[in-house]
């Protein structure tokens, strides 16, 4: 019997490329492919890339032209990005770099085995349609191994708000969801294989309105249901949009026991005129005010957010607006990026920030989402949490899981498996991590 083939995916970017390249991986595994561990190893390597900042899409390039080498070794082996760079670059990736064998984008994944046998023959194999049928239909059922506790979801893709510095819309298309039955089956299936806690995702996961047996559901519609599956313990859900917030969502963090007290709610900047210029469609007041109604329902509610400095036209005073949401929000967690233009989208044309000021913007507003997310962190000594072990830590002894705010917890020598869900009383806050002891 011939070997198995070994198949390299490497992952950039968000949780839906993690979740995407799993599925990858499933698609691969009906070609007979076998998880390679490492590059070296493989005879088919996946780039799944991230277009959404200049740098990760550039960090594709030069992977590619590491491979060169092997590639001179192993004529065989097959080399394909996938992702929103090959979405949006599709056949000039080819150009560019012309060891590569396969192109595929984020939509025609249930495709690959196809490409994958064409590739076989020595032909190319590109793919970046955004196809009529459901990838994720196409896709086989999740074989049954095990799994680890934790796994994500993607629920909806796409999206259609086209704020002014994204290309999302352009790279992922336009705001599709799975039908509701589709998901609550994976969910299933997946705790069926050891998960406790999944985390929906989408693009714009909170406006979700998937087919569901009495017409569209909600995403809170969608919470309830997988709700009542027996043995799955957790629910998160990622990435909202402010103006998506809707009643009932807001309300089932005050009442499904099984969501967790953490949103991860983007605003981009706290300027209106920048919010205006973003396109974003709400105010800095206006998301103020969504907060406390959700800290209303939930006061123990830990917020995240990501962050623009250095949009284009962005004055001290706007920067300065910024700052001042931020310091009343109070972020456990924050993700800050500066400006970078993105060809195609309305932004790039627009007269843009010196990088030095945006540099020094960056560093200001980073400090302070660290200060806020340490004293947070800190505020966390002396209580009691339910942590989600998920594996072994560095030190020996050492057990690592997330509590349901999401921050690491760290406990030694105690009797824990990895999958446990149990409460701890928190000791001690580190720079990343809590550390605390079984109660
Ligand atoms: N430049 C910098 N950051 C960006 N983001 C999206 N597009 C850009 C861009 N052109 C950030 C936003 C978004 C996060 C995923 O990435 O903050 O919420
Ligand atoms: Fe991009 Fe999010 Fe805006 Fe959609 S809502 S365009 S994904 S930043």
């Amino acid at each position: 019997m011939s070997e198995p083939k070994k198949l390299f995916i490497k992952t950039y970017g968000c949780q839906m490329n993690v979740y995407d390249s799993e599925r990858m991986a499933e698609a691969l595994g009906g070609q007979g492919y076998v998880e390679a561990k490492s590059a070296d190893d493989a005879d088919m390597i996946l780039l799944n890339t991230c277009h959404i900042r200049e740098k990760a899409a550039e960090k594709v390039y030069s992977e590619l032209g590491r491979f060169k080498g092997l590639k001179a070794e192993k004529p065989d082996l097959k080399i394909g990005v996938a992702g929103c760079v090959a979405q949006a670059e599709g056949e000039e990736i080819m150009r560019r770099q012309p060891l590569v064998d396969l192109v595929v984008g984020p939509q025609s994944y249930h495709r690959l085995p196809e490409m994958e046998a064409k590739t076989r023959e020595g032909e190319k194999a590109l793919d970046t349609d955004f196809p009529e049928e459901d990838k994720f239909e196409k896709l086989k059922n999740r074989p049954k191994a095990k799994r680890g506790p934790t796994a994500f979801l993607t629920v909806q893709e796409g999206c259609d708000k086209f704020c002014a510095f994204c290309v999302v819309p352009y790279t992922r298309g336009a705001e599709v969801s799975r039908p509701a039955d589709r998901i609550i089956h994976e969910a299933q299936d997946l705790v069926e294989r050891g998960v406790r806690e999944i985390t929906l995702l989408g693009q714009n996961v909170n406006a979700y309105h998937g087919a569901g047996p009495n017409g569209d559901m909600t995403l809170a519609g969608l919470i309830w249901e997988l709700n009542k599956i027996d043995g799955l313990e957790r629910i998160r859900f990622t990435t909202s949009h402010p103006n998506d917030m809707s009643d009932d969502l807001i309300e089932a963090h005050g009442t499904c026991d099984k969501l967790m007290p953490y949103l991860h709610l983007p605003v981009q900047s706290g300027s209106d005129r920048i919010l205006k210029r973003m396109n974003r469609s709400h105010t800095a007041e206006s998301y103020l005010r969504l907060i406390e109604r959700i800290r209303e329902a939930r006061p123990d509610i830990l917020m995240s957010g990501d962050f623009i400095v250095g949009f284009p036209e962005e004055t001290d005073e706007d920067f300065q607006a910024t700052l001042n949401l931020v310091e009343q929000v109070k972020y456990g967690y924050a993700y800050s990026f500066k400006y970078s233009t993105r060809p195609g989208t309305p932004a790039a044309e627009r007269p843009q920030v010196e990088p030095e000021v945006a540099d020094d913007r960056l560093q200001r507003l980073q400090a302070m989402i660290t200060q806020h997310q340490r004293e947070i962190q800190d505020s966390m000594v002396g209580r009691t949490v339910r942590v989600l072990f998920e594996k072994p830590g560095r030190l020996a002894g050492q057990m690592v899981g997330k509590s349901e705010y999401l921050h690491a917890v760290h406990v030694t020598n105690a009797d824990v498996a990895t999958g446990d869900l149990r409460a701890v009383k928190i000791t001690g806050s580190g720079a990343n991590s809590l550390a605390g002891e079984l109660i």
